[in-house]
């Protein structure tokens, strides 16, 4: 068992029991039917000029995209992101409490549910002692959540969340959120790591390197070229021809494990507003920093597999399986990887 026997693991474990059975009973309840009664249509196709919605979160869209015209629309600033705030880390950078920004910042996308995966990473790989190094996690709202997420909040201090429904179509809306968040808040971090809830990430080495190397600009992770979108509409990355009508996709960094510097951050950043989302957000990133002008650096350090045998020389390994393998491994691995 990898939880400490303190009063804060303690009660975190109840809420996490808590959550499996609420998990395994409920399905997400849409947007529409939550009590404040406002509503916010999937940002995926929304054809609303952003200066007509830009901070009025109660605007009803679908009013909004009757009374506007095409004509009415900045074609520069076209993919509005509507969301608001719910949490945010009060530490994690130089704008308030924290006296410096990090070095890097580790940026996990994390579903809401995923309580396990992330006190699992807080109790492993992203323990870090280093201060040159922060963790923040990225998540999506679930009313039935909320609470839990506020309290592991009030612990951690770690999560940035907005109230879109956490679910798989909008996480290219989290991937947003990671990239407006950090570029905003972190001026002075030198590299953004962004990655996924289910690897474990060798950071010892990658400050190792980074330290040593530090490129003026880089954006870089495992790339993949000449990948085809999925046209069948059963499966899992179905994209349509109208979505997307060329044969290949641009190359793009699989998985969600993605390492940049700050300049090309907030590139991506603006170019979210003008460029269309597409629900594959590695993909979505590929075709940003392709329009962008941000040349992409394959390198297999990072690992769309869980390959332990040579972690010492990958900066991340891809899906550990369940938390308790992550620890268990851990365990195994901390004297290699400890940053
Ligand atoms: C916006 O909507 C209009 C009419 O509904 C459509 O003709 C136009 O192509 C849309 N523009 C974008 C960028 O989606
Ligand atoms: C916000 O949206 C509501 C509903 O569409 C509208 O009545 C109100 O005037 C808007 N407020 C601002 C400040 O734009
Ligand atoms: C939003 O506006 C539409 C069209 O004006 C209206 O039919 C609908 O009832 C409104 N929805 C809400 C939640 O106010
Ligand atoms: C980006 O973040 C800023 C502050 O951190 C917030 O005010 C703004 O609404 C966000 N914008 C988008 C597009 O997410
Ligand atoms: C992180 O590591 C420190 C010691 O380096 C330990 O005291 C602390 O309890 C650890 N935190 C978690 C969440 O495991
Ligand atoms: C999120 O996903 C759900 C379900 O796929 C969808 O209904 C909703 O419109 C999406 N967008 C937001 C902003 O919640």
């Amino acid at each position: 068992m990898f939880l400490r026997c303190s009063v804060k693991n303690i009660v975190l474990l109840c809420v996490l029991v808590i959550l499996l059975i609420l998990g395994s009973l409920m399905t997400d309840i849409p947007m529409e039917k939550r009590s404040d009664n406002t509503y916010h249509l999937d940002s995926y196709t929304s054809n609303i000029s952003s200066s007509t919605v830009r901070n009025n979160h109660s605007t009803n869209f679908s009013a909004v995209r009757k009374s506007i015209t095409v004509k009415n629309l900045n074609q520069k600033d076209l993919y509005s992101h509507p969301y608001k705030y719910i949490n945010t880390p009060s530490k994690t950078c130089n704008h308030k409490g924290s006296k410096t920004d990090p070095f890097l910042l580790i940026i996990i996308k994390s579903n809401v549910r995923n309580m396990d995966n992330r006190i699992a990473i807080r109790s492993t790989w992203g323990n870090i002692s280093d201060p040159s190094v922060r963790v923040v996690f990225l998540l999506g709202f679930s009313p039935f959540l909320e609470k839990f997420i506020r309290m592991e909040q009030s612990m951690y201090d770690d999560i940035i969340q907005e109230d879109f429904l956490d679910n798989y179509n909008n996480n290219t809306l989290k991937t947003i959120m990671g990239y407006n968040w950090s570029v905003n808040n972190c001026k002075n971090t030198k590299y953004l790591f962004f990655v996924d809830d289910d690897y474990l990430v060798n950071v010892r080495l990658l400050l190792d390197v980074f330290r040593k190397r530090l490129p003026s600009s880089i954006f870089t992770g495992c790339v993949w070229y000449n990948a085809k979108p999925n046209r069948n509409v059963r499966r899992k990355w179905y994209v349509s021809i109208k979505e997307y009508p060329d044969k290949h996709w641009p190359p793009y960094a699989t998985g969600g494990s993605i390492l940049m510097t700050y300049d090309y951050a907030n590139k991506m950043k603006e170019g979210f507003k003008s460029i269309k989302p597409l629900y594959i957000d590695d993909v979505y990133l590929g075709i940003v920093a392709k329009k962008l002008n941000i040349p992409l650096t394959n390198d297999g350090r990072f690992h769309p597999y869980y390959n332990l045998g040579r972690i010492h020389q990958m900066y991340s390994i891809h899906n550990f399986q369940s938390p308790n393998r992550l620890v268990e491994d851990w365990k195994k691995l901390k004297s290699i990887l400890k940053a």
